[in-house]
């Protein structure tokens, strides 16, 4: 739960200022809060934003956000004031600051669009806990709308995602959950039933995050987290297992936009029973759509990862947005981290970031790598597949740049997504498993790059599993000594692929 970093540091510092703003602020609450607009698409672009709206003083308003212009991906940020009138507030004057030459100012006023300018008027507007409003642009002739919605009360009423787990360390974990509204952070827990430990946080927050530390190894804990009188069910995980004991894990991607298939593979998840989840991304449709999380990620996952820590990974379909920071707690910078568990040395990346020689994340990974020399399993996850015989094809530049660093640190698994299919290839002592069949629809095989009409075989591959064998899937992964083995569990049951490793 970082704050975004990145292109948007700007606006993200804008928002910030807003949201501590509103902390402080003494009326209509209702109003204030943090917005989420996104999707629609325009004649020529989309325009998706966040937007934190802070009381100032009276019946003034101050807004500030970030979004993005999707006809080249052009990042802005959004300012200005307004005034609340009942229960509707209007902004008077706004301003969006983002590459000019392309997107121009964005401006409140009322006149149309002069081909270079981008104009908007926000009209926002409730009955309380929720409201609903309106975003309307015009940009060089062409124009559309975003209705912003926000679910918020005043106070935590009730959790509306969670509790989940996440970030499994040797003697810790993190619990996380968020409310409808502000509120304090607690979580008891223990080893029976009776609980008897307590961590608290007095800080009011919608977005819950709680760490429970020297927690016994290989032990079941029992916990039940509270924000003021709003209490969950209680609930138990498994802390870590010491270096030398075999273990079981998952890795599967590519749940998005599911329409109840992600959920039959969480199931299935769920009675592999493994200490952790890794997910390959595509978690979401749009991770700027506040709503898709809850509906493509934390509901399908609900009865699993109250119980089963899970780390994610950043897919494309994720735009590296706030929500992402916002909803999960991972190592590092939460893009690419690492973690030990057993004896193996576990390598998350972010394949929507550079990672070009000399790149911040290509400077931690040779890093990293060279510190896990000693342990005796190195798996790295990632979303974009290095070697791939599905639609999107290999990735030319993880071939040309990450596959040099994982041979010459003799990495052993590689798991990749963003090919909805299942695949296994072995290049040279490593295998790179694509694991795309979370839940997305699955397509036949196809030639690599199919839109350029030519057959570009993948030498690398050993097995594929596509539309024709109902390929949604989980990897379940059984570390004992220097043995592995992966078997792929197929919704529902059966298999659709085995392979063991023995070094
Ligand atoms: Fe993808």
């Amino acid at each position: 739960m970082i704050p975004r970093k990145a292109a948007w540091v700007g606006c993200a510092a804008a928002a910030f200022a807003a949201c501590v703003a509103l902390a402080h602020a003494d009326e209509a609450p209702e109003i204030a809060g943090d917005w989420h607009s996104s999707g629609r698409e325009f004649a020529a672009g989309a325009f998706t934003a966040d937007v934190a709206i802070a009381a100032a003083e009276g019946r003034h308003y101050t807004v500030a956000g970030a979004g993005r212009y999707r006809r080249g991906d052009q990042p802005y940020t959004v300012a200005g004031d307004g005034v609340r009138s009942g229960k509707t507030f209007r902004l008077t004057r706004t301003v969006a600051v983002g590459a000019a030459d392309r997107l121009g100012d964005l401006h409140a006023a009322a006149a149309a669009g002069d081909g270079k300018r981008v104009r908007a008027v926000y009209t926002i507007s409730g009955d309380g806990d929720r409201m609903t409003g309106v975003l309307y642009a015009v940009a060089g002739g062409f124009g559309g709308y975003e209705t912003l919605t926000k679910t918020r009360a005043a106070r935590a009423s009730r959790i509306v995602k969670g509790p989940y787990l996440q970030n499994l360390e040797r003697d810790a974990i993190t619990v996380l959950w968020e409310t409808d509204g502000a509120g304090p952070s607690r979580v008891d827990f223990g080893t029976s039933a009776a609980l008897g430990q307590t961590v608290e946080d007095a800080r009011p927050v919608t977005l819950h995050e709680v760490r429970l530390a020297g927690l016994p190894p290989d032990t079941t804990h029992h916990y039940r987290v509270a924000t003021g009188t709003v209490a969950s069910a209680t609930f138990s995980f498994r802390s870590a297992k010491p270096r030398g004991a075999p273990f079981r894990f998952v890795a599967y991607g590519d749940s998005r936009t599911s329409l109840g298939m992600h959920r039959k593979v969480a199931r299935d998840i769920g009675a592999s029973d493994p200490a952790f989840i890794l997910t390959v991304g595509d978690l979401v449709e749009d991770g700027n759509n506040y709503d898709l999380w809850q509906q493509d990620f934390f509901d399908p996952l609900r009865d699993v990862i109250s119980r089963i820590p899970i780390f994610t990974t950043l897919g494309n379909h994720e735009r590296h947005s706030n929500n992402y920071f916002n909803f999960f707690a991972l190592p590092g910078n939460e893009s690419w981290y690492s973690f030990d568990y057993g004896d193996a040395h576990f390598i998350c990346l972010d394949s929507n970031s550079p990672y070009e020689a000399g790149t911040e994340q290509y400077r931690w990974l040779e890093a990293d790598l060279a510190a896990a020399a000693a342990a005796t399993w190195k798996f790295v996850w990632f979303h974009h597949p290095v070697f791939s015989s599905g639609q999107h094809g290999d990735t030319d530049r993880a071939k040309t740049l990450l596959v040099p660093l994982f041979e010459r640190h003799h990495v052993d698994v590689v798991w990749n997504g963003h090919d909805h299919d299942y695949e296994r290839n072995f290049k040279d002592g490593i295998y790179y498993v694509v694991t795309g069949g979370g839940g997305v629809p699955l397509y036949p095989r196809t030639v690599s790059h199919a839109h350029w009409s030519f057959w570009r075989a993948n030498r690398y591959s050993q097995v594929f599993k596509g539309l024709l064998e109902g390929a949604w899937h989980h990897c379940v992964v059984e570390v004992n000594g220097r043995t592995l083995t992966m078997r792929v569990v197929r919704v529902g049951g059966g298999e659709l692929d085995s392979v063991s490793i023995t070094k």
